[in-house]
């Protein structure tokens, strides 16, 4: 008995089924500003119940990445109208993913040229960042080293994240998407091992997330909660985020935390290649007890098991990353059992231009039926 294409309703809002597309950073907007081809990337996905955007810089300081569409300008604001009008278009349904990068950036892209920020002054090290090298020219060069914001400066911060969601729902965006995840800048403030803070965002559990729960809070404030997700990558080990102590104890405060809000939804990010060896057993389930609303799952998802955490119940919606790149009918293939394509991962990012972005085609049955014949 599928599950995956029965519909949902996710805090008032209908979605068609229960496939979300992950959000994926692809580097292909060299002003920072997304355009047609981005509004058709989105639209030619738009079955999927839901569509998680790449992660959208809110402020110039929040940029670790060369060419990434923001939504901090009024010119970002209307290229992501034009992207949230073609996918609504079609029926999709579309969150802005809210991205604060943190000690994840270099000085060659931040205002001023001044360091990138953090909780604290300790550098990502083994790993690198897409910003403009000592050759001037565009590449991966390691993270510089960051500096810890002031208490005020977290409070700003915050403020910032209201200020982009705003325009998000300005844009015409369903909600929008808390960055949590994958070692960026809430990450940096929720480890013990990186955040070493003497004031009231650092030290204790509650303390360390803080920021976080202020921000959400102040985003429910200002949209409404019904609108606001959060994505986390508990034990992640991406961008050199290390083990620390009280990481369990850490994540199920969060989740409580969270069960408390009304939400829209917990996005729960367990990219394997990240997370595998660390997660404890039955860490998903006791997530799921801890956090009684709407929970998406990421991170190596077939059908099948797709299908499978669907009837265990831990999840309700599930979300595809790097099939969506050159599926863009992921959803019609799956429900007709149709081969999926291949995507080439050369052009993952960077790349300017249709090539490996919208010119993967949908599946065609009356075509492969005749080759097959
Ligand atoms: C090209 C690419 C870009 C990604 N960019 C983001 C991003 O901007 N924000 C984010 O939260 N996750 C990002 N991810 C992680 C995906 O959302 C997803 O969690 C991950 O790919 C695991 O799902 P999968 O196994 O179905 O691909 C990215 C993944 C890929 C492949």
């Amino acid at each position: 008995m599928t599950k995956l294409f029965t519909s949902y309703d996710l805090s008032g809002i209908p979605l068609a089924n229960r496939v979300v597309m992950a959000p994926m950073t692809r580097t292909r907007t060299p002003e920072n500003v997304p355009s047609e081809l981005t509004a058709l990337y989105y639209a030619q996905r738009a079955s999927a119940g839901l569509i998680v955007t790449e992660g959208l810089p809110i402020s110039h300081e929040g940029r670790g990445y060369l060419y990434t569409p923001g939504l901090y300008t009024d010119e970002q604001t209307e290229g992501w109208r034009a992207v949230t009008k073609a996918v609504h278009d079609k029926g999709g349904k579309i969150f802005a993913q809210l991205w604060h990068v943190g000690r994840m950036s270099h000085v060659s892209i931040q205002p001023g040229n001044i360091a990138p920020v953090s909780a604290g002054e300790v550098p990502a090290t083994g790993t690198t960042v897409y910003a403009i090298g000592e050759n001037g020219q565009p590449g991966p060069v390691a993270p510089s080293v960051p500096r810890a914001l002031t208490t005020d400066e977290v409070r700003r911060v915050t403020r910032d994240f209201v200020a982009s969601a705003r325009r998000a729902i300005d844009a015409g965006f369903d909600g929008i998407e808390v960055m949590g995840a994958n070692a960026f800048l809430f990450d940096q403030f929720l480890s013990s091992e990186l955040n070493a803070r003497t004031d009231c965002y650092g030290g204790s559990i509650e303390n360390r997330m803080r920021f976080l729960l202020e921000t959400v809070d102040a985003l429910a404030d200002a949209i409404g909660g019904h609108r606001v997700g959060v994505r986390l990558s508990p034990f992640g080990r991406l961008y050199d985020l290390k083990p620390f102590d009280g990481e369990t104890e850490t994540w199920m405060q969060v989740a409580t935390a969270l069960d408390a809000r009304e939400l829209a939804y917990v996005h729960l990010n367990y990219q394997p290649t990240i997370t595998a060896a660390e997660v404890p057993a039955n860490f998903g389930a006791d997530f799921r007890k801890a956090y009684r609303g709407t929970l998406i799952g990421a991170g190596g998802f077939t059908q099948k098991l797709a299908e499978a955490e669907l009837a265990k119940g831990d999840l309700d919606l599930i979300a595809f990353g790097s099939a969506y790149i050159a599926n863009p009918d992921l959803v019609e293939r799956m429900r007709n059992g149709w081969p999926l394509a291949t995507a080439d991962q050369s052009t993952f990012y960077g790349v300017i231009g249709a090539k490996g972005y919208t010119d993967y085609p949908v599946y065609d049955p009356a075509n492969e039926a005749l080759e097959t014949a």
